[in-house]
């Protein structure tokens, strides 16, 4: 039991790496906040835990909203004791180029990824220093790294994580708290297969496509997409005590996609 006493809050939790999290860090003895915009989709994720045997919570939240943020670590305090993970995974896509990417997709880009990662850092750090320190993850991409001509208020967010995650590690490493970037290649998950409000795909960007899930498959070296229990587990090191010494970092988990 690499978490046990640990208290986690997960964005983006009722959907693919946010779920893979949470039932790991349940098995693993945490209690988990699972937050999502879909209340449904947080309530079937927190179900799994609570079918497995865990302790969970299942709240609707947008991260782009600091009094929804403070509410859910509210109810988690009170719930389960002092947060101490906190994972920002909520995310969103617009596969469009500079011509076609509106102000409006380019706010909710920044507003999703960047600005709620902010907004949850802030909420739980109080909650954190109660209980003596924690560990944030935010949640990268290849975009963190190589950002290219896709989507510029994607390459924007997941780059500003960059920093965003070092100034958090230097702000708050006095108050033993942690916070890491977790970088995925290309994972297999409803973010490129599926047609979402806040990430939409057709068939000339979806997996669903053989061809794209090949140009995919073929830009990983190691061979194959990641699934989100790979993602899961590089996030499991890097909250338990094994990552003691960790922070300001970036930890990539993409089969070589950025070789
Ligand atoms: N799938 C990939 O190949 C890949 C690769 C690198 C990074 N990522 C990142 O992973 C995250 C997406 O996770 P996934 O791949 O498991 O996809 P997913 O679509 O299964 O999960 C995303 C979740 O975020 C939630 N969400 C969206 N906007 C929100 C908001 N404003 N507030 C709260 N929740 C919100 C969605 O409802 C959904 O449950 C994003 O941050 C994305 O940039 C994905």
């Amino acid at each position: 039991m690499k978490l046990d006493g640990n208290v986690a809050v997960i964005t983006g939790g009722g959907g693919a790496m946010g779920g893979a999290q949470a039932r790991l860090f349940a098995n693993e003895g945490a209690a988990v906040c699972v937050a999502d915009l879909f209340l449904e989709k947080a309530e079937s994720v927190a179900a799994d835990v609570v079918a497995g045997g865990g302790r969970s919570l299942a709240v609707q939240l947008d991260v782009r909203d600091a009094s929804g943020w403070s509410a859910v670590v509210d109810a988690t305090e009170s719930r389960f004791g002092p947060v101490s993970i906190l994972c920002n995974n909520a995310g969103a896509n617009f596969r469009v180029g500079f011509d076609e990417q509106t102000e409006d997709m380019w706010n909710m880009l920044i507003g999703t990824m960047l600005t709620g990662s902010f907004l949850g850092t802030k909420a739980v750090v109080p909650s954190m220093r109660r209980g003596g320190g924690g560990v944030i993850v935010n949640l990268g991409s290849l975009a963190s790294i190589r950002p290219g001509g896709g989507s510029p208020g994607y390459a924007a967010a997941k780059m500003g994580l960059v920093g965003l995650t070092r100034s958090t590690a230097l702000s708050y490493a006095a108050d033993n708290i942690r916070c890491v970037l977790v970088s995925p290649g290309h994972v297999d998950t409803p973010f490129i297969r599926a047609d979402n409000p806040y990430s939409p795909n057709s068939s000339k960007t979806s997996i669903d496509n053989p061809d794209n899930y090949e140009r995919r498959r073929k830009a990983t070296p190691l061979g194959r997409l990641q699934t989100p229990e790979d993602i899961a587990r590089a996030f499991l090191f890097v909250v338990s005590d094994d990552a003691a010494m960790v922070t300001g970092s970036m930890l990539t988990v993409d089969g070589g996609a950025a070789l």
